[in-house]
């Protein structure tokens, strides 16, 4: 296998030194923007010296964002080249056509890196859905958020010194949007739900809450309570209909969820005959991340194709009657859905993921949380 490398950031330069190991493949060359030399791959600035190479026969791509990894990747499938990419908001934006697209041409996509950074989830999602129906996806996909709430929790922090600490420590990006809005997680989300249940979801149908409001006095709540934050994911299927959405979750103390640490992840599929299987590790790092490109590289190598056929658009739903932990505003229609008080914060009744969401969008200084299913 001659590979074409697109980025030599955190993720790129860790494929690069895995495959200088290995004999069944090699990186032909590497498109960098930066002016570097390398011992055994030519590099270039210029993405046309990959796709003209016809000895080149498969693009990984580690460079991240949607332009122009976006008109890369599909140049690089309609010349015929098997892409691996580490790119969770490029293949679950660009979905219905990239996959298509590849399946028209013949060729392998493969984006295990892109869902739990050295986590196989896609890849046993893969296989977990051969031999049964998946009834459910998700978790905590987003380190970050994860050891943002983790130090809240466990240490007492502020959001803004967790926050902090999550930035020295390389966790968190000097703006943190993408993580702490729960953005990241939607990307994943999509991205995993169209995989385990053969479906293409309208990524305009799932809605996402992230973490940046929460303050110390909610964690303070919570804990009064027993319970814990996380920010989590659910996929579910049901009789035809599928719901997606991301929102911090209050778990019990003694779940699994509750026990995750740090940076690390938790993503559970529910299968027809497995029940519950749950995957835990780190969800990011250049080398963890970077094993899992090369797996797919692997994968490829014995002409393994996309995880799961291309599933037609559909909307989710999200009817679910969720209680809400609700802070930061006041309004009349929250009154109107009062069921309890929590300190300043206002327990909702059951009121549907949809409906909640709305209200969300119109009220960004708020911070929501459902409560776990046991209490609802
Ligand atoms: N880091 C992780 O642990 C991790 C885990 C799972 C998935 N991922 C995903 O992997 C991808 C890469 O992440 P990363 O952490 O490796 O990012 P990164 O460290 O920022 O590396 C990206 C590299 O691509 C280069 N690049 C950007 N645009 C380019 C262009 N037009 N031509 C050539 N090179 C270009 C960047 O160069 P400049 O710096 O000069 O712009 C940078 O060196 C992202 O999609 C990310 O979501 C990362």
């Amino acid at each position: 296998m001659r590979i074409g490398l697109l980025g030599f950031g955190v993720v790129g330069r860790g494929v690069y030194d895995i495959i200088a190991l290995r004999s069944d493949m090699e990186v032909a060359k590497v498109v960098c923007l930066e002016d570097i030399s390398l011992p055994d791959a030519q590099v270039t600035k210029h993405f046309d010296d990959v796709l003209s190479d016809s000895t080149i026969n498969t693009v990984v791509e580690a460079m991240g964002g949607l332009h122009p990894a976006y008109e890369f990747v599909r140049a690089a499938i309609e010349a015929g080249k098997n892409i691996v990419t580490s790119n969770k908001a490029l293949v679950a934006t660009f979905y219905d056509e990239l996959i298509p697209l590849a399946e028209s041409k013949g060729v392998c996509f493969r984006c295990t890196a892109a869902v739990g950074g050295g986590i196989g989830w896609l890849s046993e999602l893969e296989r977990a859905r051969r031999a049964q129906s998946i009834h459910r996806v998700g978790g905590i996909m987003n380190g970050t958020c994860n050891y943002i709430l983790d130090s809240m929790t466990r240490l007492d922090l502020s959001y803004a010194d967790a926050l902090s600490q999550a930035q020295a420590l390389g966790y968190a990006e000097a703006n943190p949007s993408t993580d702490v809005d729960g953005i990241d997680t939607w990307h994943k989300l999509i991205l995993s739900s169209n995989i385990g249940f053969g479906i293409t979801l309208d990524p305009e149908s799932v809605p996402a809450a992230g973490i940046r409001n929460i303050r110390a006095e909610d964690v303070a709540n919570f804990k009064a309570h027993g319970l814990v934050c996380k920010l989590i994911s659910t996929g579910k299927s049901q009789d035809g209909s599928f719901s997606a959405y991301v929102q911090p979750t209050l778990v019990h103390q003694g779940e699994p969820e509750a026990a995750v640490p740090a940076n690390y992840n938790l993503i559970t599929l529910v299968g027809s005959a497995s029940g519950r299987m749950s995957f835990y590790g780190q969800g990011a790092g250049r080398y963890p991340t970077a094993y899992n490109v090369v797996q797919d590289c692997v994968d490829v190598l014995s002409g393994k194709h996309f995880y799961s056929p291309y599933g037609k658009k559909i909307s989710a739903v999200n009817a679910d009657a969720l209680c809400y932990y609700v802070s930061g505003v006041q309004d009349s229609w929250l009154e109107d859905n009062r069921q309890a008080t929590w300190g300043d914060a206002v327990i909702t009744k059951p009121v549907s993921v949809k409906a909640m969401h709305a209200w969300l969008k119109n009220h960004p200084d708020a911070f929501i949380a459902a409560l776990p299913v046991s209490e609802q």
